[in-house]
Parts: structure tokens; C-alpha cells; sequence
């Protein structure tokens, strides 16, 4: 691991009212982003991101697998090193989730990676055993970010879940690529999600995440999501075209159909909330797998 070095988070552009997070698990990345933008306001992590980091890649390739414990430190170190960078910002950490974990099991995780780092956000599946840490977590005074979002249910349950928390401390992260994947507008459950939250007391952030091109960018700033989250070369990208906030952006959606809008009673118990959806399920399986690929059995 390289030296920490802090950078300010300046140079924002004046008319950019949306935070901007990068999402990778390489602190090279991080530098990299600082530098073409001028700026960073965060960072998120996954299971699958940390597998991905080079350090990791090269271990397996060797034949080195890394026990339980080995892991959580290479991922601790990772995330030190993110959060030195970006101290101002927020950096996300995910728990272990995967279909038995339970709620206290998360917890549990969720306590330690939380004293990692000072600026951490602690990701949760938006399930049942992630709200019932999550709603927990927030008791305890801890950041959280709620994530594998699918559907505008689990946002009003994530809303339910954690009353009470301020402004800051919630992320919920609606997962716009997979969506799309799927042949539905990941970008209209952003809206709708806005929407239903502008009911409410304003204590969760819409954070969009899966992002997978420049035009989801424009039509996230269009909706005034509360942040970004976006892979480098997405940035690398915007960059080329001089990081442009467009006055005025017709997304294209192709022939991707609207997720129609629901009337939800964000005052009802997180719990009436129907928060099954199948990707959610499916995002489990995957990041789980992609963290045991790298742990020996
Ligand atoms: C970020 O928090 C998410 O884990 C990430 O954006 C998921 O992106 P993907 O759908 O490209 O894996």
C-alpha cells in the first residue's frame, strides 16, 4: 500500500448539486478520479469490486488463496487507504451477506468495518435481515448505506426502517444497470424513488448506483439524485467531453419500459413493505460467491 495523502475536495463545479462517488476497489482509482475531475466526494466499495483489486488477482493467480481473516484486513487496508484520500467524503464498506446471513451476523460486521475507517458508510442488502440491521445500526449511531435496491418498496422500507436518522446517514442504492439489464428504465425507479422521498422528511439519500453510461449520468443530474456512484471509466469518459452538465438532457431509453409509479405511506412499518425482488436475491448470490472465490476452503 502507498502512503496516505489527503486531498481537498475542491474545484466543484458551481452547478453541480449532485455529490460524485467513484465505485471501485483500487485506491490507484481513486487518485486517478481526484485527478481528472479536480475533486471527489466518495466512494463505494462491493465484494465483487474488492475481488476485482489487482493485489487480489495476483494472489489467486499464484495459487494464494486468503483466509477469513486475511481477507477482512486486505479489504481494511483497501479501504484505509480510499478513506485517506477522499478523509472529507464518504467511503461505503459491505458486509458478508449471503441468502442464510442474519441480521446480527451483519451487525456484527457492520460494528467492526465501521471503526475501520472514520468516514464509512456500512452497506446492507435491502432485505429482510439488512433493514433489521440496518434499523439497528442507525440506533447505534452508525452510517449506513442500503444497497441491491430494486424496486420503489424497498426504498419506502428503507425509509421506514431507519426514522430518525439525519440527513447524511442514509444511502439507499437503487441499482439502475442491472435494471436496464432486465429491459426495465433502471433511471424511472430513480424518479420514482425521488418522488415518493419528497413526502418525506429528506433523511435518505438516493444514491445511484450500476451505472454503466454517460447518459445515465445526465438524466441521474436531470433528476437531481442526491449522488452518483460510477466506475472510472465512466469518468474517464466525461472527461473527454470536458465533464459537461448539460442545461437540458432527452434521455434516451431506448425500448426499456417505465417502472410505473406506486402511492406509498412512508409512515407505515417497514415491515408491510413487499422488499422481495428477485435481482436483490440474485446480487447476494453474486457478490457472495465473488468474495468466496477468494477465501480457501
Ligand atoms: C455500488 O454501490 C454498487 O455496488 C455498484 O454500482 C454495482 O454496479 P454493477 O451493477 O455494475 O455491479
Amino acid at each position: 500500500m502507498q502512503a496516505v495523502k489527503k486531498v481537498k475536495n475542491m474545484n466543484r463545479p458551481d452547478n453541480l448539486n449532485t455529490r460524485l462517488f467513484l465505485d471501485g476497489g483500487i485506491p490507484e482509482e481513486t487518485r486517478e478520479v481526484i485527478s481528472l475531475l479536480g475533486f471527489l466526494d466518495g466512494q463505494t466499495t462491493n465484494p465483487t469490486l474488492i475481488s476485482k483489486n489487482p493485489y487480489a488477482q495476483e494472489r489467486l493467480e499464484q495459487g494464494e488463496k486468503f483466509t477469513k481473516d486475511e481477507i477482512l484486513d486486505f479489504y481494511k487496508k483497501v479501504v484505509d487507504e480510499i478513506s485517506g484520500l477522499i478523509p472529507q467524503g464518504s467511503v461505503s464498506v459491505e458486509v458478508y451477506a449471503d441468502l442464510q446471513t442474519t441480521a446480527e451476523e451483519m451487525l456484527e460486521q457492520g460494528r467492526e468495518m465501521f471503526s475501520w475507517i472514520p468516514n464509512a458508510h456500512i452497506k446492507f442488502p435491502t432485505t429482510r435481515e439488512g433493514l433489521t440491521a440496518a434499523e439497528k445500526a442507525i440506533k447505534e449511531g452508525m452510517r449506513v448505506n442500503m444497497t441491491l435496491c430494486f424496486s420503489q418498496e424497498q426504498a419506502a422500507a428503507v425509509f421506514a426502517a431507519t426514522k430518525g436518522a439525519k440527513k447524511g446517514d442514509v444511502f439507499v442504492s437503487p441499482f439502475v444497470g442491472r435494471l436496464d439489464d432486465k429491459g426495465e428504465n433502471g433511471m424511472s425507479l430513480i424518479e420514482n424513488i425521488l418522488k415518493m422521498y419528497k413526502e418525506g422528511d429528506g433523511h435518505v439519500e438516493v444514491l445511484t448506483a450500476s451505472v454503466r453510461s454517460l447518459n445515465h449520468i445526465y438524466e441521474a443530474l436531470k433528476l437531481k439524485t442526491d449522488i452518483i456512484t460510477a466506475p472510472v471509466s465512466i469518468y474517464k469518459e466525461w472527461k473527454d467531453v470536458g465533464i459537461e452538465i448539460p442545461d437540458s438532457y432527452v434521455y434516451n431509453q431506448g425500448s426499456l419500459s417505465n417502472i410505473p409509479y406506486q402511492d406509498l405511506n412512508l409512515n407505515l412499518d417497514w415491515q408491510s413493505f413487499n422488499i422481495e425482488h428477485e435481482l436483490t436475491n440474485k446480487g447476494i448470490e453474486r457478490f457472495s460467491q465473488d468474495w468466496n472465490s477468494l477465501i480457501s476452503k
